[in-house]
Order: structure tokens, then sequence, then C-alpha cells
């Protein structure tokens, strides 16, 4: 596996399949890379945590770091090329150029100018990586249609592939945050699979699945339940902060985001 830093420095040749992640790789990015591999010549994943997402700087700075781990991680999988560039190559002195995102509810709601700051890093990787796919997790499905919309209204000619959401034996959805989680809050962390759970078996029955979520919850107060259209496809997400930690997490409804 090649490590590239700088933009300069890439020099790809065939299909590319791009997987842009911010590190902390695990089980879920595993399987984009395992679908990647196998559906292009050349896979690419990017690591770079990338500053413009995080609305607020106390979680940018508790955003797990494990470089090393990382490299083995991707080297592993059959990635050829890891695309690990310093804030100052993707955001050099000067840089003031947005993808502004047409979006609210749930996330965009949530998380002002996050879905911007996704949009703009991810339109940059497209452009300097050049892949024919690049692939997204389930989890963050609220992303991957931001992304596919930004593909269409912008002309990039890129598929945006979007995986199933891999979670631990006990439901909750593999995420980078979870190593944030002290034993008793992964404990109460498995509030947020479970009362989505039961929203999406309440919608089954004809019923209100996002009352039957906050039902569901316990007591616990959830940062938000909604029903989120993307694109015609219905899925019931919800966002649960755990300690310091925000987790998000979403079901299927209606639709098929793949
Ligand atoms: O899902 C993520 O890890 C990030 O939002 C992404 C897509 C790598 C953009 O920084």
């Amino acid at each position: 596996m090649k490590i590239v830093r700088s933009i300069a420095e890439l020099d790809l040749t065939g299909v590319v399949g791009l997987v842009p992640t911010m590190g902390a790789l695990h089980d879920g990015h595993r399987s984009l890379f395992r679908v990647a591999r196998a559906e292009n010549d050349v896979l690419v994943a990017s690591l770079f945590v990338n500053p413009a997402q995080f609305d607020q700087q106390a979680d940018l700075a508790a955003y797990p770091r494990h470089e090393e781990r990382d490299l083995e991680i991707a080297e592993d999988a059959g990635v050829d090329v890891l695309f690990a560039p310093a804030a100052d190559e993707m955001y050099p002195p000067g840089f003031g150029t947005w993808i502004d995102v047409d979006l609210t509810g749930a996330e965009g709601t949530s998380r002002p100018g996050h879905f911007r700051g996704v949009a703009t890093v991810c339109v940059k990787l497209f452009n300097i990586v050049q892949p024919r796919r690049a692939y997204f997790g389930q989890k963050d499905a609220q992303q991957a249609a931001v992304l596919r919309r930004v593909v269409r209204d912008l002309n990039l000619g890129i598929e945006i592939r979007v995986l199933p959401t891999i979670r631990d034996t006990d439901g909750l959805a593999i995420s980078s945050r979870n190593v944030q989680l002290s034993p008793a809050e992964r404990t109460e962390a498995l509030a947020l699979p479970r009362a989505l759970a039961a929203g999406a078996e309440t919608y089954t029955r004809g019923r209100d699945p996002v009352a039957a979520t906050r039902t569901a919850f316990n007591g616990v107060t959830p940062d938000y339940v909604e029903l989120v259209d993307l694109d015609g496809v219905t899925i019931l997400a919800a966002a649960l902060k755990v300690g310091n930690t925000r987790l998000i997490d979403n079901v299927l409804l209606k639709g098929d985001l793949s």
C-alpha cells in the first residue's frame, strides 16, 4: 500500500474506487473496502479528519485518531493507495469555496454547517482522486443522500454506493465514536438501536413509528427522532448523546438506498 500525503504525489490509472474516511477504522470501513476492492481496479482510501464538518471544536479535538492502526487495517483490506493529507493540503491559506447543500431535518438541522463541510471535502476528494465509484455506509444515510444529490446537481458522474450498516452483536451500529464510550455509556447507547427497532416494528403495523421510538427510549431524551425522506427513500433516524459522545443511527422503512 502506498501512503500519499500530497495531492501532487497522486498518480492513479484504471477504474478507481474511493472510500473516504476520517480514520479510526472499524468493521464498517472493512465492509466498504471489501466491496470497493471487488468492484474496481484500484482501491483508494482517504484518511482525513475534516475540520470543516465539525460544528464544535471540542468534538473535533476529541475525534479518535489512531493512524498506525488505520494503516494496518487499510493494508490488510487490500487498499492500494491511502491518501492522508494534512489540513493545509486540503484547505490552504485563502481557501474560500464551499458546497452549500440545501437541506434541513435530522442532522441537517441539528448540526448546522455539517453537510456543507462534508459535501465540500467530498467534492474535493472526488476531484483529486477521480473515482468511478465512492462508498459510504447506511449509518450515515443522510450524508450519502446529500452526496448523491451533489453528484447529480453538479454532474460529477460518480456512482455513490451505499452499503448496509454494520452492527455489533448487541445491535449497536459500529462507529468510530464508539471507542469514546465508557462500559456504562456503551450499555446506555443500546437504547438507540433498540428504540429504532421498536419504531420500525410499529411502522410495519401501520402505526406512528416516531411516537413508538420516543416511547421506547423509555425516559432517555434523544436529540431527535424523525422520519426523513431521502429522495423517495424513507428512513427513521435518531441521534442520542451519551456522556460526551453523540451517536446517530437509522433504519430503512421504505425504498432502497443501495
Ligand atoms: O463519514 C465520514 O467519515 C466523513 O463524513 C467523510 C465522508 C469521510 C467526509 O469527511
